[in-house]
C-alpha cells in the first residue's frame, strides 16, 4: 500500500545517509591508501568500501525486511544472482560511480531502488559528496532534498520543452567495454549527436554540448531535474537503473529501455516502439531517458 512505501522509503533514506558516510569515510581512506581492484578489465573497478557498503546496506534490509529478495552490484559479481520474482526485492548499487570515487570526483551515490511485482516502485539516490538526495515513489511524485525538500516536476520553465535537440545538454557514457566494436558504436552515435551537419557530419544535431558524469543513477537524477535533457547509455546493470528509473519518471521525464534512433550504434533493436516505458528493468540493457524534446528521433 502507499503508508507501506512511505515508511519503506523513510527507511530507506535513514540507510542512504549511513551508506553515505561510511562513502566519504572510504573516499578520505582511499584517497591516501589507492587500493583498488579490477572487475573485468583494467576500467572496471570496485573497492573494498564498495563490498562494505552493500554487504551493510544487505543486513540492514534484512533485519526490517527479512522477507524482501536483495540484488546488489558487488554480491551478483560474486554469484549471488537470485532469480526475480513478484516479492518485494531491494536492487542496490553500493557506489555508482566507483571510477569517481577512486578519483575523487564528487559524483558518486548510493542507488537503492525496489521492485514489487518486477516494476521499479521507489526509488532513493543519495551523493554524500554533495549532500543531494532524491527520492521517488510510484504515483507520488519525486523529490530532491539539499537542505530544504523540493518537487521535482519537468518541465521546469519556460522555454521548455525544448524546440530541438540542438538545444539539448545530453548524458552519454563510456562504460567499461571498450572493445573496437562498442566503442566505435558509441563514438558515432556522439557524432550524430554533437557534430555540425553543415561540416560534414551525416545526421549531426549539434546538441550544445555532451556530458557524462560517470554515474548512471546520477544522470537519470539530472534529468529529473531538469539539468540535463536527455541521457542516453548502453550497457546499464539492473542496479544502475532501478531507483533512476522511478525518479526520472516521476518527475515527468521519459524513460525507455531502447531507441530506434540509437539502435544501429550497437544491438539493433529498432522494432521496439521508441517511446514505449519498459518495467521489465532486468532485460533492457540500452537507457534512454529524456525530458520533453520536440524533435528527438
Ligand atoms: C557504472 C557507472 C557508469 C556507467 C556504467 C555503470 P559503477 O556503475 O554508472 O557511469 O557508465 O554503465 O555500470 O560501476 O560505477 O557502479
Amino acid at each position: 500500500t502507499s503508508s507501506d512505501l512511505r515508511s519503506i522509503l523513510n527507511f530507506t533514506v535513514n540507510l542512504a545517509r549511513t551508506a553515505g558516510t561510511l562513502i566519504l569515510e572510504g573516499s578520505q581512506a582511499i584517497q591516501s591508501t589507492p587500493d583498488v581492484n579490477e572487475k573485468k578489465n583494467s576500467v572496471d573497478l570496485v573497492t573494498q568500501y564498495d563490498v562494505a557498503v552493500e554487504v551493510h546496506v544487505n543486513n540492514e534490509i534484512s533485519k526490517a525486511y527479512p522477507g524482501y529478495g536483495f540484488i546488489g552490484e558487488e554480491s551478483y559479481s560474486a554469484g549471488s544472482r537470485p532469480e526475480l520474482t513478484d516479492q518485494p526485492t531491494f536492487c542496490v548499487d553500493p557506489i555508482d560511480g566507483t571510477t569517481n570515487f577512486v578519483h575523487g570526483f564528487p559524483f558518486a551515490c548510493i542507488s537503492l531502488g525496489l521492485i514489487y511485482q518486477k516494476r521499479p516502485v521507489l526509488g532513493v539516490i543519495y551523493n554524500p559528496f554533495l549532500d543531494h538526495l532524491y527520492t521517488a515513489i510510484e504515483g507520488q511524485g519525486a523529490y530532491l532534498t539539499r537542505g530544504s525538500s523540493q518537487p521535482l516536476k519537468l518541465p521546469l520553465a519556460s522555454p521548455k520543452p525544448l524546440s530541438s535537440l540542438s538545444k539539448a545538454l545530453i548524458a552519454i557514457e563510456w562504460g567499461s567495454d571498450r572493445g573496437e566494436a562498442t566503442i566505435t558504436g558509441k563514438s558515432n552515435s556522439f557524432l550524430r549527436l554533437a557534430g555540425d551537419p553543415s561540416d560534414g557530419i551525416a545526421g549531426g544535431r549539434m546538441a550544445h554540448s555532451l556530458r557524462s558524469l560517470g554515474s548512471a543513477a546520477l544522470n537519470f537524477s539530472m534529468v529529473a531535474q531538469g539539468g540535463l535533457d536527455m541521457y542516453w547509455e548502453i550497457g546499464c546493470w539492473p542496479w544502475d537503473v532501478c531507483a533512476g528509473i522511478v525518479i526520472a519518471q516521476e518527475s515527468g521525464a521519459v524513460v525507455t529501455g531502447s531507441h530506434a534512433a540509437f539502435a544501429s550504434a550497437s544491438s539493433p533493436d529498432s522494432s521496439a516502439d521508441p517511446f514505449k516505458v519498459t518495467p521489465e528493468i532486468l532485460t533492457g540493457r540500452k537507457y534512454l531517458v529524456i525530458r520533453a524534446i520536440a524533435d528527438t528521433p
